[in-house]
């Protein structure tokens, strides 16, 4: 058992390791969202809170310059901008940008994910041009109630199954206004999306959840959707995502043109690859059924004569690794497919179950001695029975007139003898060739004398040989296939 628990201590190592190799340490820039707003520092009374930069109040600001206020009413008071009207006449381009905030849950049984995402549209509305306004500031930051008055490409995410802009304390939407009409929209969401669980690798699996976001009114001759080209990734995490069992490897974002009844539409297609960190399973299901194994192999050394022992060993083992496998269960849906874990539970538990017949099966060498005869001396001899059944059929046929016979029996047997098949005589010439046919080989190899002694030491060595290649095997296909 030192051995044994050497062992498991450097496979934990290993895994733990393992793990921290295959789960890489994304470093990116990170995009501040508003890095001026407050710096924090520590001030003289030793205590950290926040202290507001000074706000820049020199800025040049032209002279007779129009303000906020004035801009807006300018712009959609009476100077005929018609929200329903698409900017630009023959279609505006819309470039959407992701920003990742946050990765809240990814449920195996719904098969959904839940995330706090910023999405931002830029499109130009040259109707909203103020340049010639003189305004005070070349940007105008507003909300949603301006949002209302405005055009908008009415986008949306397609196939989630619920998605809404934060509402709290007020709707999250901001909006940006730049003199020469482009338009800049910022809403925070919450998405809840389909994901295309595969659980055949599990827990060594990959999952990915997709979004498809489109314009919901307008085709793409109207409205054309387009990833953002001016940032270097259109969907980007504002910091690494690590849920508790899944890590975020890799996001793709693409194109793509849809057909549908009412015409083209454009869709932005984004997929989202996630890892499953495995050490829990690893820790509540292999490591656990790693040691049953183990303990299952002290049976091997007890001898064949501790019978009770040995039962009780196996059982506890199996009843050990039933429980552990449907606590693994229980929170995984109904899949009528092999998992990754199924295999390993299945088989560990043949190892433990197939050692019962090897090992307890064979009757203990004190209570029937004439049972552990061995193998080869089985087949030596036909059973008696079959010739000595023989011998009396032929007597009771030839000998008619024995003393020890009634006439009537006679009679019978040799109406028997007559009509009726010697079944008995058949089948154990059959046996009789069946067996010298097997034992031959098996006398001119000489084979070892299978004692439960000798069945216990070569267990010693099988099993934990066979385990060794399922474990080679099994390892090196599933940590391939992540
Ligand atoms: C600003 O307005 C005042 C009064 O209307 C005018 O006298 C002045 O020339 C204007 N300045 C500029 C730069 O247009
Ligand atoms: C903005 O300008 C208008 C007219 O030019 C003026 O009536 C209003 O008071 C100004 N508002 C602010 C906040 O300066
Ligand atoms: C512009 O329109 C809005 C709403 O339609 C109204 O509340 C506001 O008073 C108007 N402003 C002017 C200067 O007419
Ligand atoms: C908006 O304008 C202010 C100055 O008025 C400038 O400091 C800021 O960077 C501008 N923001 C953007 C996003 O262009
Ligand atoms: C409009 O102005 C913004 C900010 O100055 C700039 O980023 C953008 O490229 C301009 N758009 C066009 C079409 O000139």
């Amino acid at each position: 058992m030192g051995v044994a628990s050497c062992l498991v201590v450097v496979v934990f190592l290993l895994v733990a390791s393992v793990d921290g190799g295959l789960g890489p340490i994304v470093t990116r820039q990170t995009r501040q969202v508003d890095p001026d707003a407050f710096t924090s520092e520590i001030d003289q009374e030793l205590s950290v809170g926040p202290t507001y930069a000074p706000l820049v109040l020199d800025m040049y600001v032209p002279e007779n310059c129009t303000n906020d206020t004035a801009v807006i009413d300018k712009l959609l008071n009476g100077t005929g901008y018609n929200k329903h009207r698409v900017p630009g006449g023959s279609g505006v381009q819309v470039n959407v940008e992701f920003w990742i905030q946050e990765i809240t849950s990814i449920s195996e049984i719904t098969n959904d994910f839940e995330m706090d995402i910023y999405i931002n549209e830029i499109w130009l509305d040259p109707s909203l041009n103020f340049e010639t306004f003189n305004p005070c500031k070349q940007n105008l930051s507003l909300n949603y109630q301006v949002l209302d008055r405005l055009w908008t490409p009415n986008s949306c995410f397609v196939n989630s199954k619920i998605a809404e802009i934060h509402d709290s304390p007020f709707r999250n939407v901001f909006l940006m206004l730049y003199p020469n009409g482009t338009v800049w929209v910022n809403y925070r969401v919450k998405v809840k999306g389909p994901c295309m669980m595969d659980l055949s690798k599990f827990p060594m699996d990959k999952q990915s959840c997709a979004l498809v976001y489109e314009s919901f009114n307008y085709n793409n001759y109207e409205v054309q959707m387009r990833w953002s080209t001016a940032v270097p990734e259109a969907v980007y995490r504002l910091k690494e995502i690590r849920l508790p069992d899944f890590d975020l490897v890799d996001i793709e974002s693409w194109h793509e043109a849809q057909m549908y009844p009412a015409g083209m539409w454009d869709e932005l297609h984004v997929k989202m690859t996630f890892e499953r960190r495995y050490v829990w399973y690893f820790l509540q299901a292999y490591v656990p059924t790693y040691l049953t194994i183990f303990i299952s192999w002290v049976s091997f050394t007890l001898g064949p004569r501790a019978i009770p022992a040995r039962t009780m060993l196996g059982v506890n083992a199996l009843l050990a690794m039933i429980f552990q496998f449907g606590n693994i269960m229980r929170n995984l849906p109904r899949v009528s497919y092999v998992k990754a874990i199924d295999v390993w539970m299945l088989v560990s538990m043949t190892f433990i179950f197939s050692r019962r017949p090897g090992a307890d099966a064979v009757p203990s060498a004190g209570s029937d001695k004439a049972a552990i005869k061995p193998v080869h001396q089985l087949f030596e001899a036909p059973p008696a029975g079959g010739i000595q059944v023989d011998i009396a059929v032929r007597k009771t046929t030839t000998g008619t007139g024995t003393a020890d016979s009634s006439p009537g029996e006679a009679r019978r047997s040799s109406h028997e003898a007559k009509y009726m098949f010697d079944v008995q005589r058949y089948e154990s010439q059959a046996q009789i060739e069946q067996r010298s046919k097997w034992a031959a080989p098996c006398c001119r190899m000489r084979c070892p004398v299978w004692t439960p002694d000798r069945i216990d030491r070569a267990s010693c060595v099988v099993f934990p040989t066979l385990f060794s290649i399922f474990n080679v095997v099994y390892w090196s296909y599933y940590s391939q296939a992540t």
